[in-house]
């Protein structure tokens, strides 16, 4: 694997669950490297271990053994190499679900500022980011509205925007288009696709959505744990 600086390198990932007879080897050989400005494609059936790879690169959980490297520090090896976790995931990973989860009583501005206000990141600062974001996702005319009132594109882009408030080289999105119709999927990949670039973001998207996949560049499959990288067409984006 060569050694490029920056984005996310995984190298022989492993992660078994639970102990003897009833362990369940998740991930058995895992590889990938997502280069900063890169957005690639996770696909694989159901149970091939893909929650549990984006568990581990977002340090929700703890791999059995390998290493993965985030910017250009190395963040697990055969253990983890950084002290303060639950800083590494505030400051360093964004992620963005299926379900934008945005906090129903604070209005869309607040919802993208609140993790650069708990960064440390003054009030004012703050919602400043926030609305620099909103514009450039289009949706800055909804800044004052609350997330009930905004179409689930809408809300789809909110979450995104709150992904990238701290900036972080890294973003992992776990099915983000699958409430979306073709059109608004096709449109959010765009948007991740234009973020990356613009800031640089790493982004692995895990998905099942075949409106979405031929839209990746690279993709990686999955299955029994072991990945395998493909040349995706990477048409449909001007790309
Ligand atoms: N907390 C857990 N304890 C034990 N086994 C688990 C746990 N989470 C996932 N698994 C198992 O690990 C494998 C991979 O699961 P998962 O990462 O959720 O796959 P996917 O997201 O691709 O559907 C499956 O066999 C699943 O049953
Ligand atoms: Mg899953």
């Amino acid at each position: 694997m060569t050694s490029q600086p920056g984005g996310i390198r995984i190298e022989n990932l492993r992660k078994v669950y639970g102990h003897g007879d009833t362990a369940v080897e998740a991930l058995k050989n895992v590889n990938m490297q997502v280069a900063p400005g890169e957005v690639v494609g996770l696909v694989g059936p159901s149970g091939s271990g893909k929650s549990t790879l984006l568990k581990c690169l977002g340090a929700i959980i703890e791999p059995t053994s390998g290493r993965m490297t985030l910017g250009d520090e190395v963040i697990y090896d055969n253990g983890w190499k950084i002290p303060d976790l639950r800083t590494l995931r505030r400051d360093r990973i964004g992620f963005v679900f299926q379900a934008p989860y945005l906090i129903p009583f604070l209005d869309v501005t607040d919802n993208v500022a609140l993790l650069p206000m708990l960064a440390g990141v003054p009030n004012a600062q703050a919602r400043q980011r926030a609305l620099e974001l909103l514009t450039s996702l289009d949706v800055a005319h909804r800044a004052k509205a609350e997330p009930a009132q905004l179409s689930g594109g809408e809300q789809q882009r909110v979450s995104i925007a709150r992904a990238l408030a701290n900036r972080p080289p890294v973003i992992l999105a776990d099915e983000p288009t699958a409430p979306l119709d073709s059109e608004r999927a096709l449109a959010v990949v765009k948007i991740l696709n234009d973020m990356a670039l613009k800031a640089q973001t790493a982004i692995i998207v895990v998905t099942h959505d075949e409106k979405i996949i031929p839209t990746f560049q690279r993709v990686y499959h999955i299955r029994d744990g072991q990945t395998v990288e493909e040349k995706g067409e990477g048409r449909s984006l001007g790309r």
